[in-house]
């Protein structure tokens, strides 16, 4: 990969700070989560991977929700993986690449899958998929800490955490709990994604919440009326009005990234 790629790497090697275990080729991970559902964690993945994208970096996106996998809806997806002598090779969207077990089985197909074999998918798929060199791979985790939460914390170590929430009172009581593990498993914090950030009127809990975690915004999402007519986030953040707000986030969480290592 060219260096001009990641400026970041230079820098991030000479510190010699903690680096992901996850997958050799990948310069940094980071772990897209929240404790609640439903607060907008595979919209935010999607729309950093745009970021980042835009931003001349190249990008990858795990989707390791095997319960309720759909980054391929929000990606407009509808490719089959190549699978070729055991390997699986991810989709791409747009010059991101995508791995998802919804591009595996059929929506109709029911996943039943008790913890210890999503945490044995999990290790497989790490094993199997072949992303080739990436600066950044996303990962977009399912709600809540179980299983799946805990192996991606064991298996891949990312760098960073970026909180997804909306600043409503349940999906900060969820978020605390998340923050509770990350700390003990010493896991970074970017910063708080603030989703839906224009709907409600009471923040109170949400400043709050803020200070007493010593987190910042890292950056805001406002409704996106555009979503009641579409699910494909593709096809919104294609338009020239969008192409600020997308500049504004890939700055902002490069910026970041930076500054902790
Ligand atoms: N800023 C937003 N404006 C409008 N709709 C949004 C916004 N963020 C998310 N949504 C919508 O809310 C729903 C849930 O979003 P999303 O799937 O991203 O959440 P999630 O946290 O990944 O959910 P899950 O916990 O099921 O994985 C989707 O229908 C999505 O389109
Ligand atoms: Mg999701």
């Amino acid at each position: 990969m060219e260096e001009k790629n990641c400026p970041s790497a230079e820098i991030f090697f000479k510190k010699n700070l903690k680096k992901h275990t996850g997958i050799k080729d990948i310069r940094f991970i980071l772990a897209v989560g929240s404790g609640k559902g439903g607060v907008g964690k595979t919209t935010v993945s999607a729309i950093l991977s745009f970021a980042l994208s835009k931003a001349d970096y190249s990008v990858g996106i795990f989707d390791l929700d095997f319960y309720g996998p759909n980054i391929n809806l929000v990606l407009g997806l509808n490719k089959k993986p190549i699978v070729e002598f055991g390997k699986i090779k991810p989709v791409s969207s747009n010059n991101i690449k995508v791995m998802s077990l919804a591009l595996l089985i059929s929506e109709k197909e029911p996943v039943f899958m008790r913890g210890l074999m999503a945490s044995k998918l999990l290790q497989e798929l790490l094993q199997k998929v072949e992303w080739g060199p990436l600066d950044f791979l996303i990962l977009d985790l399912p709600p809540g800490t179980g299983d799946i939460f805990l192996t991606m914390l064991d298996f891949f170590n990312p760098e960073g955490f970026i909180l997804v929430t909306t600043p409503h009172k349940l999906a900060i009581s969820d978020a605390k709990r998340t923050i509770a593990i990350l700390k003990e498993n010493n896991m970074p914090i970017l910063g708080v994604v603030k989703n839906m950030s224009d709907f409600f009127e009471n923040e109170t809990a949400f400043q709050q919440f803020l200070n007493e975690q010593k987190l910042n915004v890292l950056f805001e999402i406002p409704v996106l009326k555009e979503l009641s007519k579409t699910e494909n986030l593709l096809e919104v953040f294609k338009l020239p009005e969008k192409q600020k707000f997308l500049e504004d986030i890939a700055e902002k969480i490069l910026d970041k990234i930076f500054r902790i290592h």
